[in-house]
């Protein structure tokens, strides 16, 4: 809760804290760290092992060799147990004189996982019932001269949610239990915790208990700092900013002192008379910009830069600075238009980063580990920095997971990933007794103001799907007791929730849920008849029985926030967690990995229609090929359907369209294990994650057919205005020779449009090169100016399915790897003697990541490079790499 993530790193800025948060009249804040070694102990006794704090009980019993790695193999029903106990966290400390002495002494918790009693020598200074809240506890009076015990008592979090159910007798608040094939515990809505905690369907069951955030004491004599918050705004009348900060203060007394804003490289400094405290206080201040000054706007990911401010923040009282810290402001607007379309019904959905409409481009988040305390930051650098080189500029945090930490967002402020962040409510019902909302509304406080400097936070949501699950009766619930759980759910999200981050922020958009009609959803009492409505908000869509490269399959929606298709990580990744007889797609390991119903099969199903499935008779070749074809199958999905809505930005068909976002579900993985990620748990890249920095380039070309005729659309995020042609190369299977080319007339493409480019019907596309059929021909595609510059990537489009194709060899592919001048880079040359599709180069263990993979080789040779994230050689590259291609499974 310390500006400590935030301290500025300009040159500009020259102020160091000089106290850092420190406001007192002589003397500075104390802090003792409760951080480190604890001791940690099971009810009944039988285990007594060190733990580390911060940490979770899971956590201290492998690191102390109590258990094995909770990811291999069935372990996490095996140790299902450990979730079922009570455990106590304990620790022995001394402190200073000088602390004690302190007027007011907190015991500060930032994270209780999450039902615990907490006792002081014996005494109990208070309880938690909330993971997403930070605790404090006065405690000056009972700390000792010598030695001090902490005890956290943890209660069972699934006999605490069990418990809560039985207390709720009234009505059920489903769902009651996830469904079998996730193998996880009953009641987590009743709890206020990670709900993915308790299983999900891309994730195990590991309801952790534990202090997952720091443990300190604070102690001061006047008054501390908790939390300073600054939210730049726009007036557009005046076309002038100004910068609401505001200083959340502890106070043992009144206090008044004077406090200076500034920011020195716009001019801008004012000074204010405050009076703090006594007891927790919030206090306001406004510095306005002056209107001369250029202020520079922080952009998304490919619309320009993450420029900041070092404001400056000093207070003094009787003319002595006490207080001296600097906050970084990050000038940008953000508007959710949703405003009629002319020649549609409905009303659009898009977002205007300073004034400018913006297609959000992106992914959905979910934690990083099932135990927080693995979330190291080179986790979030890498999986984050992956986005923003995928050309992504949004994520969406999901309300299953967590509130992510400070890193998480001042890495997103810094690559311009916009943050479309959920509160932590998903696919249920929730209870809404008094205990309950008193905890959720200190929990959003608490979040929004931790959380509203953050630029790249873009819009609040109330919950992930809970307006869906009511209106299209996801839980079987009876006509006549629909208005409890319509109530309930405008009370939580409405009357609470929105209330408070409507008094908050008033910086950015709420939206009560996702999928959501918005404004229609308000008008139709905030559940709407349809909230997949696609003439309205946001749509969440999946199929696994449709064809994915039928792209009239897909809605024609305002906003794509979830979409996706399953895919198996590598064998790379699985190895680790597995033995020899789990090496099968049909094996018992498989099957419990898989925790979405029928999962397994659907990915093969999909895969059937157009590909081959493989059929080797090495059983572990076929394993590792099955793996294969899955992310071949996920990623071709995937783009087929992001680039219909990319190409339908511009766009009313049939009163549907001018999409202006997709958002496919999911970035990262949770564990090892088949999940809609585009990433691997460990950051491995999957194919698709290769296909999306293609297909969400800045130009993308689009090939789609109609009725048998070919169009291709160009598709510009760009602000200038292009003049662009299609280049089409028709391309034999059988020989990557014989060629043949067509060029359209140059057009024009807008910036922030989608527009055709290419019409023309397929027969006279082949006709214009005698020897093709569609069975025996595709085409590859890009855009080019009037210059012969290409802009974008090169795509693709198949005018048979795969398995169909005549003439497709199994190829010749030879690689050689070497390593680059600059040294940690490698270049792997690659020559083929054939057409190769789905051309797949995977290193096993060396993590790294390839500049392409997964690709189509029309060529007969092409060179990609690889840097690995730790030391290697071209030995070592050379002997690990293995090329995969569509025809080599079958
Ligand atoms: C103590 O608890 C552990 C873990 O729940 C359990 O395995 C063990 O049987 C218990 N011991 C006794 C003596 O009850
Ligand atoms: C955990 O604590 C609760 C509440 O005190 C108690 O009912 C339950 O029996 C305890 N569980 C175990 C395994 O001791
Ligand atoms: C605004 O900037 C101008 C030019 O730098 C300066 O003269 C003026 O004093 C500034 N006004 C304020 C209120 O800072
Ligand atoms: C798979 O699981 C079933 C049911 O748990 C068990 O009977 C069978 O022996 C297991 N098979 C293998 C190969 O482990
Ligand atoms: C594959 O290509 C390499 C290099 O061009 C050649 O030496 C080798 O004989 C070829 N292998 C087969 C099976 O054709
Ligand atoms: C694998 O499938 C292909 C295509 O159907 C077929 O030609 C080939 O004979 C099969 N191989 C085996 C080993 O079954």
């Amino acid at each position: 809760m310390s500006l400590r993530g935030d301290v500025c790193v300009l040159v500009s800025c020259v102020l160091l804290s000089l106290f850092s948060d420190v406001l007192s009249l002589t003397e500075q804040k104390l802090t003792g760290s409760l951080n480190g070694k604890w001791s940690l102990s099971n009810s009944n006794g039988s285990l007594w092992l060190p733990a580390q704090v911060p940490g979770c009980v899971h956590t201290a019993l492998q690191q102390q060799g109590f258990i094995q790695d909770p990811y291999f193999r069935f372990n996490d029903l095996s140790y299902r147990w450990i979730a079922l106990d009570n455990w106590t966290y304990t620790t022995t400390f001394t402190v200073s004189t000088q602390l004690r002495s302190k007027q007011k002494v907190l015991l500060v918790f930032d994270g209780v996982d999450t039902v615990a009693s907490i006792l002081l020598n014996g005494v109990v200074v208070g309880e938690t019932d909330n993971m997403f809240r930070r605790y404090d506890f006065s405690v000056g009076e009972l700390l000792n001269d010598g030695d001090n015990v902490l005890k956290v008592d943890l209660l069972s979090p699934v006999v605490y949610a069990s418990e809560r159910r039985k207390a709720h007798s009234a009505y059920r608040v489903p769902p009651e239990c996830p469904p079998d094939v996730q193998k996880g515990e009953c009641h987590v809505n009743f709890i206020r915790k990670e709900q993915s905690s308790f299983s999900w369907d891309w994730g195990p069951s590991f309801p952790t208990m534990g202090l997952w955030r720091d443990v300190r004491l604070e102690a001061f004599n006047v008054l501390q700092l908790l939390q300073v918050s600054s939210v730049p705004l726009y007036n557009s009348g005046l076309s002038s900013w100004r910068i609401q900060l505001e200083l959340h203060v502890d106070s043992v007394q009144t206090t008044n002192g004077r406090i200076t804003l500034s920011i020195p490289e716009l001019d801008s400094e004012e000074t204010f008379d405050a009076q703090f405290g006594p007891g927790k206080t919030k206090n306001g201040f406004t510095l306005h910009i002056n209107t001369s000054a250029d202020v520079k706007l922080w952009w998304p990911n490919g619309h320009g830069d993450q420029p900041f401010y070092c404001l400056s923040i000093r207070g003094s009282q009787d003319g002595i600075l006490v207080l001296s810290t600097e906050s970084k402001v990050y000038f940008r607007t953000v508007e959710l238009v949703q405003e009629p379309i002319v020649g549609s019904p409905g009303l659009s959905f898009y977002f205007r980063i300073n004034g400018k409409p913006i297609f959000l481009k992106g992914s959905n988040w979910i934690p990083a580990h099932s135990f927080q305390d693995r979330v190291a930051p080179a986790v979030l650098r890498n999986l984050l920095q992956s986005a923003a080189d995928a050309n992504m500029n949004a994520l969406r945090v999901w309300g299953g997971g967590v509130y992510e930490q400070d890193l998480f967002y001042s890495l997103c402020d810094e690559l311009g990933i916009m943050v479309w962040q959920d509160f932590m409510f998903a696919c249920a019902m929730y209870p809404t007794a008094d205990d309950f909302i008193q905890t959720v509304r200190e929990e959003v406080i608490q979040q929004v103001r931790r959380l509203k400097s953050h630029p790249s936070i873009v819009i609040w949501s109330g919950n992930n799907e809970n307006e869906a699950a009511l209106a299209t009766d996801w839980f079987n619930i009876p006509v006549t007791q629909k208005p409890v759980y319509l109530k309930d759910y405008v009370t939580l999200y409405v009357d609470n929730i929105r209330a408070i981050v409507q008094q908050e922020d008033q910086s950015r958009p709420f939206l009560v849920s996702s999928p959501t009609n918005g404004a229609e959803s308000e008008q139709e009492g905030w559940v709407a008849g349809n909230p997949y409505d696609p003439h309205y908000g946001d749509t969440h869509f999946y199929s696994y029985v449709l064809d994915c490269w039928d792209w009239r399959t897909f809605p024609q929606t305002r906003f794509a926030s979830e979409y996706g298709f399953q895919s198996w990580p590598s064998f790379s990744t699985l190895q680790p967690v597995s033995v020899k007889e789990d090496w099968s797609y049909s094996s018992n390991f498989s099957s419990h990995r898989q925790h979405h119903e029928d999962g397994n099969r659907q990915m093969l199903l999909q895969a059937a229609l157009h590909f081959n499935l493989p059929n080797s008779t090495d059983p572990l070749r076929r394993f590792s090929d099955t793996l294969y074809i899955t992310q071949v199958m996920q990623a071709e999905c995937v783009k087929t359907q992001t680039e219909f809505y990319r190409r339908s930005r511009s766009e009313i068909v049939e009163g549907k369209g001018h999409t202006m976002g997709a958002l496919y579900w999911q970035l990262n993985d949770i564990w090892q294990a088949p999940s809609w990620s585009s990433i691997e748990f460990g950051g491995k890249w999957k194919m698709l994650h290769y296909f999306a920095q293609d297909f969400f380039a800045a130009v993308l070309p689009v090939g789609f057919e109609d009725a048998d005729t070919l169009l291709i659309y160009a598709v510009s995020d760009l602000s200038d205005d292009l003049q662009l042609r299609a280049a089409v190369t028709v391309y034999s299977w059988a020989d990557p020779d014989l060629a043949c080319t067509l060029k359209s007339d140059l057009l024009p493409v807008p910036g922030g449009s989608a527009v055709v480019i290419l019409k023309q019907p397929v027969a006279a596309l082949l006709a214009g090169c005698g020897h093709c059929t569609r069975l025996t021909c595709l085409l590859t595609f890009h855009l080019e100016d009037g210059g012969g510059e290409q802009h974008g990537p090169t795509n693709h489009h198949f005018l048979c399915s795969p398995k169909d194709a005549e003439g497709l060899q199994r190829p010749n592919i030879t690689a050689k790897v070497e390593e680059d001048e600059t040294g940690g880079s490698y270049s792997v040359t690659l020559h083929s003697d054939s057409v190769a599709p789905f051309v797949w180069l995977d290193v096993g263990n060396v993590p790294g990541r390839f500049t392409s993979n997964g690709f189509l080789m029309v060529t007969r040779s092409t060179t990609v490079s690889f840097t690995a994230w730790r030391p290697t050689s071209v030995a070592e590259l050379s002997r690990s790499l293995s090329v995969t291609s569509l025809r080599d499974v079958y």
